[in-house]
């Protein structure tokens, strides 16, 4: 038996201030897109935006469902809206934000499970790192160099092979 580590190390920021004009016009418009989200059950509104390989900027938001499984995530609204509008270009960074109704914003929230899956297949099939910025309408902010630092050990299509 040997133990193994798996350790992944991301930038902190601690504000919007700090982050490179590029980085905080992306974050910043996340922080647009939250109110585009439909989130009428858990008051909770994401808002994520990506910058693509070729310049073009793709916007996604939570949208719930009354049947509350049906919703969908912003991340992954994002990820489908990329892949109709412009197949096959990667994605180079994406920013996530969001509003809570019921509580603070004030902190970087993370991918959800299912969301860090999609992202790992997306970075695959592009063969491409996705950058994300993560904060919420104030304090700090995460930069994570690419998506899939946050699923280890995770089940990819190799393993279907
Ligand atoms: N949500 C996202 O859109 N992205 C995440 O990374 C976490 C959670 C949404 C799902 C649901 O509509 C609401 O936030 C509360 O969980």
């Amino acid at each position: 038996m040997n133990k193994q580590e798996y350790q992944f190390k991301f930038e902190v920021y601690d504000s919007i201030n700090d982050l490179t004009e590029e980085d905080a016009w992306l974050l910043s418009e996340a922080r647009e897109v939250t109110q585009h989200a439909y989130a009428p059950y858990s008051h909770f509104q994401v808002g994520a935006i990506a910058r693509l390989d070729n310049g073009e900027i793709v916007a996604g938001s939570n949208q719930e469902n009354a049947s509350f499984p049906v919703g969908l995530c912003a991340e992954r609204v994002l990820l489908a809206s990329a892949a109709s509008l412009f197949p096959k270009v990667p994605i180079k960074t994406i920013a996530i934000s969001y509003h809570n109704d019921n509580g603070e914003s004030n902190h970087p929230i993370s991918p959800c499970g299912i969301c860090r899956q999609s992202l790992l297949e997306y970075e695959s099939l592009s063969k491409h790192p996705i950058r994300l910025i993560l904060g919420g309408m104030e304090g700090k902010v995460y930069i994570i160099e690419r998506a899939g630092l946050l699923l280890p050990l995770s089940f990819t299509a190799e393993d279907l092979s």
